[in-house]
């Protein structure tokens, strides 16, 4: 062997390195630094888990000749095939038809065979991604299932090498650490190395408007998710890779705000990341801005990198058809159609009051749902059919509180969402509610939306 030259490419992985902002940062007085995983050779930080899952397949009898199967939106595929490629493997991934045709062309370049399915519909519909890889799993010999949503191997991979990584490159120097949420994988293993070794450092998730996780952490509500661009961050159900508890915080952006991100940190800082990685940085300034502490040290997590969304994210055309540039008007947003109601008094009910007062409420308001907050804080919906269902059932009654029956029959936005992503929100729940910092300053039903874009029309 040449002095200085590694056995292979995945020799390769790790080692990435950590970085100070200094533009996008301007004005915040903590530090803040990001790790490049976006310069593993497989294009991500999957490429810890390929290795890790890998690994475990092996030690439980895995040949080379064998397939290994997954249901990947592209980073994860990018990773196993980089992997297979290199020990002899045939792989077969699965995906949904929202991912880039760029990580599509990107898994066949490796000699994968990808089969697409179609995202509109259920996580539990025979045709979703996951429902079709899990089959394909049992009707494939000699099959691997890597299974990045439930196999404990995938925390297990940012236990092993990228917690211990970041505390040895920065001699635990570390106060903060930031990461979006997908499989949970990062967060969830990255944070309990960390945690072991400091336990007051701080894990803060970050979470695309449309997805479950926010509402979750901040209610213990499931909401109705809905659709939204930025790839590789946020789900419609819980995976088993994720921790949620061990987070100490969690901070909800827009496609809007990742995008514009993800450009900036190019352009300013040299970082050619993909839209998740603008997420977390651009979580992470919002939650540096309402929380951070002098000096505080905080680590965002990038994973991977922008070559895949030069078609997208990086294109003037696909960002002003989306509506994500400045320059563009578009429809305006939830604080438009909000109008006058922003931060208005709203019909709420606290979650301490009694069914009794709260169909009173709901009488005296003509109104069928009623919001359930908690000092502000929403705490979920009710609406005369639960209202009447747990009186009729018998295990709640007239005295008992709202609190506990209240439900999470709703999607969240904020006063920022643009109208474009309302109308998605609102395309499976009744209701969205509008919520600035947990507190919240307004509701829209469909008729609003409605009623609002009719407007516009005759203006
Ligand atoms: C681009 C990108 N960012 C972030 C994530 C989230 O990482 P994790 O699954 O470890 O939570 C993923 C995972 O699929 C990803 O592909």
């Amino acid at each position: 062997m040449m002095h200085g030259a590694l056995e292979d490419i995945t020799k390769a992985v790790g080692n990435t390195p950590i970085v100070r902002l200094n533009k996008v940062t301007a004005g915040l007085d903590v530090e803040m630094y990001v790790k490049c995983e976006y310069l593993n050779p497989g294009g991500s930080h999957k490429d810890r888990l390929a290795a890790n899952l890998l690994r475990r397949a092996e030690e439980e009898g895995l040949k080379p000749g064998g397939t290994i199967l997954e249901a990947t939106s592209g980073n994860t595929g990018a990773s196993l095939a980089l992997l297979a490629a290199v020990r002899g493997y045939k792989c077969i991934f699965v995906m949904p038809d929202k991912m880039s045709q760029e990580k599509i062309s990107n898994l066949r370049a490796f000699g994968a065979k990808v089969v697409v399915c179609p995202t509109a519909v259920e996580a539990d519909d025979p045709r979703s991604y996951y429902q079709v890889a899990k089959r394909l799993a049992v009707e494939t010999p000699n099959c691997f299932y890597a299974n990045q949503y439930h196999n404990p191997g995938n925390p297990e991979a940012h236990y092993l090498s990228t917690g211990p990584e970041i505390w040895a490159q920065t001699q635990g120097e570390i106060d903060v650490f930031v990461a979006g949420l997908g499989t949970g994988g990062t967060i969830s293993g990255t944070g309990k190395y960390l945690k072991e070794k400091k336990a007051d450092i701080k894990l803060v998730g970050v979470d695309p408007v449309g997805s479950l996780y926010y509402d979750f952490v901040k209610s213990g509500r499931i909401t109705k998710p809905f659709s939204y661009k930025v790839e590789g961050i946020g789900e419609d159900f819980f995976p088993s890779t994720m921790n949620l508890k061990i987070l100490d915080d969690i901070v909800r952006v827009d496609d809007k705000e990742c995008f514009l991100m993800t450009r900036d940190l190019t352009r300013l800082e040299g970082l050619f990341v993909g839209g998740s990685g603008g997420a977390a940085v651009a979580g992470a300034i919002k939650w540096a801005k309402e929380h951070g502490k002098k000096g505080q040290r905080i680590m965002v997590f990038l994973c991977d990198a922008g070559q895949k969304y030069v078609s997208k994210i990086f294109n003037d055309d696909w960002m002003r058809e989306n509506g994500f540039l400045d320059e563009q008007a578009g429809l305006g947003t939830v604080r438009d159609v909000l109008g006058a109601r922003y931060r208005q008094k709203l019909v709420s009910a606290n979650v301490s009051t009694t069914v009794r007062d709260a169909i009173t409420i709901l009488k005296e308001g003509g109104i069928s749902q009623l919001p359930i907050v908690d000092g502000g804080k929403l705490r979920g919906i009710v609406a005369e059919v639960d209202l009447l269902r747990h009186l009729v059932s018998g295990k709640k009654t007239l005295e008992s509180p709202v609190g506990e029956i209240a439900e999470g029959d709703y999607a969240t936005v904020t006063p920022d969402t643009k109208i474009e992503l309302l109308q998605s929100a609102l395309a499976d729940a009744k209701v969205a509610m509008v919520t600035e910092n947990d507190e919240l300053v307004g509701i829209v039903a469909k008729i609003d939306l409605i009623d609002f874009l009719a407007r516009a029309g005759q203006s």
